[in-house]
């Protein structure tokens, strides 16, 4: 008897050990914030990769995603407890795809070193970046899947098969539906076969399929695109799909490619989603009241770890972008360089309710150039014939996009139009002597001209961040802006002789 009341004493002991172990898993996990992001560097003055870390681990992101093997970044994020996918750019595919040992060598020098001399925590590599893009007309059709397979071999034979998984980002339009129903669900029709080989190769190897789902780009390419039915807030006329009603299009979305994947019998490989978010500028539906109105909502079904009808279970999601970047190509259209959850600089653009009731925190230890903006000069009129060139000068070389109508610069006046472009141009040049010598129509100010939602920015100090810097690095700056200058003057005389 007492033997026994002993064994049930420490049974029962043991069992609740047992369930404080289970309570402190279950409240750790719930507590973790698991949030991911796309990490874009295509900017003027990239935020320096330690104050980016800083901004990461502030607001709980603990997965990052980059579009290459950014050597700053990936230093940074050694050893700093985030998890990294590491991209490798459309144009590496095809020598990749050529050779073993051109993988291998990417894998050396990208993967490989950094987990081992920075300590890295790279858990994937994401061969090209949505290659199958519609727009690229199957460029890179031949050489994304051998390039994918070389890749995997060689992190195989670095033994780093466990550790890194390969996959694809792909964008949705890699699928479609037949009857315009997430159960209709099934791939391209000119990539199903290459796309049905991709996907067993991944789920073969343990690989995810990364899908990028942009509700904002089904609201720009159509106008009548029922514009609740893009956020998460539920929709006036719901998607009804036998027993199922979608109210947001990403979970239509991310389902068609649910049904698509069972389809062909892949219904078991698992799915991130690799790219998602909403622009602040650059179009009338890209502002901040929408990009908060999304996010917010997209945050909060990360915090819930909601998945979709077809599959319950949640998706890893990085959130596109971090910050904004001012050097990305427009081709997509104005709102590209926008994306961002922070402005440039990492400051706060919007608030937004975190998981756990926390607010998203601006980067620390931000330094700035002078406050002080090139604007036209009082004395200069707008029928000055040289002000057009200048104007177009300038947003050659630096981001006008918020000018567009329906931007958050997009109701200035003439005169705040040019002085919105000679301050872009003066602080992309790093308010470097001679920036602000549009002739005699520009002028320096101490005064901000920003007004209601139009920031004239200051640019931050690229230099003095720079550890590493010193004088023939700053030296080395100037003749860039001379040549700009110098080109400048040759687009003037061009147009005017
Ligand atoms: C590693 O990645 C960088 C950045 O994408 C690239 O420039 C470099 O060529 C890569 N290394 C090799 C050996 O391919
Ligand atoms: C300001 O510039 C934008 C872009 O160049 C142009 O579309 C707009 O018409 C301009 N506004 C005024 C008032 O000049
Ligand atoms: C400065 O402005 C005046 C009057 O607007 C004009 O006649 C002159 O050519 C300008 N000078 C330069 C260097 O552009």
């Amino acid at each position: 008897m007492g033997v026994v009341s002993g064994g049930d004493g420490s049974s029962l002991r043991r069992m609740f050990l047992l369930l404080f172990f289970f309570a402190s898993v279950v409240l750790k996990w719930r507590k973790a914030d698991s949030l991911a992001c796309n990490w874009g560097t295509r900017s003027s003055h990239p935020l320096p990769a330690d104050i980016v870390i800083g901004l990461l681990k502030d607001n709980g992101f603990d997965k990052v995603k980059l579009f290459e093997a950014d050597p700053k970044a990936l230093k940074a994020l050694g050893r700093s407890g985030i998890q990294v996918m590491v991209g490798i750019p459309n144009e590496f595919l095809a020598p990749l795809a050529a050779s073993v040992r051109a993988a291998e060598q990417w894998v050396l020098q990208n993967v490989s070193a950094y987990i081992s001399k920075n300590g890295v925590d790279i858990r994937y590599v994401a061969v090209g970046n949505e290659p199958f893009l519609k727009t690229y007309k199957g460029m890179f059709q031949q050489t994304t899947f051998p390039a994918l397979q070389n890749i995997q071999a060689a992190l195989i034979k670095a033994g780093l098969g466990r550790q890194v998984k390969v996959t694809v980002p792909l964008n949705a339009d890699v699928y479609q539906s037949s009857n315009g129903l997430p159960s209709g669900g099934d791939f391209r029709s000119d990539i199903h076969d290459l796309m049905v080989s991709i996907v067993s190769f991944l789920r073969d190897n343990g690989g995810p399929f990364t899908i990028n789902i942009y509700p904002f780009l089904s609201l720009y390419a159509d106008p009548h695109f029922p514009v609740d039915y893009a956020f998460f807030s539920g929709a006036a006329n719901p998607l009804v799909d036998g027993p199922v009603a979608y109210t947001n299009v990403f979970e239509a979305n991310y389902d068609t490619l649910i049904w698509a994947l069972d389809r062909n019998g892949l219904g078991d490989v698992a799915v991130i989603v690799g790219e998602i978010g909403w622009p602040t500028d650059g179009d009338p539906n890209a502002n901040i009241d929408n990009a908060r109105r999304f996010n917010q909502g997209l945050f909060d079904r990360i915090a819930k770890r909601v998945g979709s009808p077809k599959r319950p279970s949640a998706p890893d999601i990085y959130v596109f972008g971090l910050v904004d970047e001012d050097a990305k190509s427009i081709q997509p259209g104005n709102f590209e360089r926008h994306w961002g959850l922070f402005y440039y600089d990492g400051s706060v653009k919007y608030p937004l309710v975190l998981d756990g009731g926390r607010n998203l925190v601006p980067a620390k230890g931000v330094k700035y150039l002078d406050p002080q903006w090139c604007v036209m000069s009082p004395e200069a009129t707008l029928t000055d014939p040289q002000l057009p060139e200048s104007v177009s000068y300038a947003c050659q070389y630096a981001d006008c996009t918020s000018l567009v109508r329906g931007s958050s610069c997009g109701d200035l006046d003439a005169r705040g139009n040019v002085s919105y472009a000679f301050n872009q141009f003066f602080q992309v040049a790093d308010q470097q002597k001679g920036a602000c010598g549009f002739g005699n129509l520009s002028v320096l100010t101490r005064e901000d001209p920003s007004q209601g939602s139009c920031r004239f920015e200051v640019m931050i100090d690229v230099g003095r961040h720079d550890t590493s810097v010193n004088s023939t690095a700053v030296a080395g700056m100037a003749p860039a802006v001379g040549l700009w200058l110098a080109a400048a003057t040759v687009v003037l005389w061009n147009s005017y002789y």
